[in-house]
């Protein structure tokens, strides 16, 4: 066989290829060469429940577990609070779900607008505070039940890699990962919630009002009369072209970063894809349909019947809506005017000047970012395009 193919093989039968290796005692090879590979075998491992090999049992436990009794290995978490005694409060018996949302202070009367809308019966809320104001929070009725976490001038995407990962929030059937200015009054969750079930979307948002939103993307407007839409056409723009048989991004199997809804598979995948140093996460709007479990065109789907305004605030130095000119150029002119321009906060010198060294930060973590997935794609002998497909418009 040539290298390139075994290879292959063993990226396509890891659980087989690690049973066989742990058989022949060439293992240990494996588990100290590639520390990743081993405790990836080992979820798989956990996953699948199907091994009855006692053999593998042994071989494949947590990562700095090996030398306690298997029972008392605790390998989840949550982000439940407990009560210092007794037992917690009866759970509602629909699954919970998490809201998570970076604010700052400013945005205080518009998030609490939104968590209102989030039942804590079902919604576990995570507050990622940027401007280090937690305690101007307290006062609102949900606040004690959020958790808060701090960080100074840190992104949506900096706290989402660091205090939402996969094992942690495992639980959750459905993350949302929003922006603190969203306008949320014709949202509702629990149908919104419903609807993607229904439909089966791993990745999701609610589509963006067109009338009161600065629109980046027409794949992520509202349609009217519609429930859902899973691609658009656009066939004169501004911005790029989609046609009717457009398989990718942003013609279909796309979200845009401000308001994400993933599915806890979803998320499992996207928190890989997110970058430790590439705080602003531009680029990665378009690569989500690699996380969709699929068929990214069935998969991904903008909800027109719980749609939200997108205020485009200037918050955090940068405002998300500079986002467009880098990848669409020209499809800002489908904004004109924005009734919500009166809402901007007026910019003042210093904001103005931030907001343009974050913009430009952005641009080149953009650059960073599809050079690395670019080298990722080839360097990665194991690693197939499901999406790979003769490019026909260009
Ligand atoms: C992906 O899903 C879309 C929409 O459901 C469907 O039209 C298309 O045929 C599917 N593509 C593949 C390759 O299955
Ligand atoms: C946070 O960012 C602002 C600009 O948006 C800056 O004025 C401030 O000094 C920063 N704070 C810290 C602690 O870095």
């Amino acid at each position: 066989m040539e290298p390139k193919k075994r290879k292959s093989l063993f990226c396509n039968c890891l659980p087989s290829v690690f049973l066989l290796s742990a058989v022949l005692f060439i293992g240990s090879a494996f588990l100290v060469t590639d520390y990743k590979e081993r405790f990836l075998a080992c979820h798989i491992f956990y996953n699948i429940e199907a091994t009855k090999s006692k053999m593998c049992e042994n071989q494949c436990r947590p990562e700095g577990s090996v030398t306690l009794p298997r029972g008392i290995v605790s390998i989840t978490t949550d982000l439940d609070m407990r009560p210092l005694w007794g037992h917690p409060k009866k759970k509602s018996r629909s699954p919970m779900n998490l809201l998570a949302i970076a604010v700052g202070i400013k945005q205080k009367q518009n998030v609490n607008e939104m968590v209102k809308k989030f039942p804590l019966t079902n919604f576990a809320i995570m507050v990622f505070h940027y401007d280090g104001n937690v305690d101007g929070w307290k006062e609102l009725e949900w606040s004690n039940y959020a958790i808060h976490v701090s960080a100074i001038n840190q992104t949506k995407w900096w706290f989402a890699k660091r205090f939402l990962h996969p094992d942690v929030v495992v639980q959750y059937a459905y993350i949302f990962l929003w922006d603190e200015d969203l306008g949320v009054k014709n949202f509702n969750v629990g149908r919104y919630i419903s609807i993607i079930k229904k439909e089966r979307l791993q990745i999701s948002q609610p589509a963006i009002d067109p009338e009161k939103s600065e629109v980046h993307y027409k794949f992520t407007a509202r349609e009217l009369n519609s429930k859902v839409h899973r691609r658009t056409i656009n066939l004169r723009g501004p911005g790029r072209r989609c046609y009717e048989d457009s398989t990718g991004p942003p013609c279909t199997g796309f979200v845009e970063l401000m308001a994400p809804v993933f599915s806890r598979e979803s998320w499992r995948c996207a928190w890989h894809m997110i970058q430790n140093d590439l705080v602003h996460a531009w680029g990665l709007d378009f690569q989500l349909g690699y996380c969709a479990q699929g068929n990214r065109t069935a998969n991904i789907g903008i909800v027109d019947s719980e749609y939200v305004v997108h205020f485009g605030l200037p918050t955090l130095g940068g405002s998300v809506s500079d986002k467009a000119n880098s990848e669409d150029k020209g499809q800002s002119s489908l904004n004109k005017a924005s009734p919500d321009q009166g809402q901007k906060v007026p910019s003042e010198r210093d904001q103005s000047d931030g907001r343009n060294a974050v913009r430009k930060e952005s641009y080149i973590e953009l650059e960073n970012f599809k050079n690395r997935w670019k080298k990722a794609v080839r360097e990665d002998e194991c690693w197939v395009d499901p999406f790979q497909q003769p490019v026909k418009h260009k």
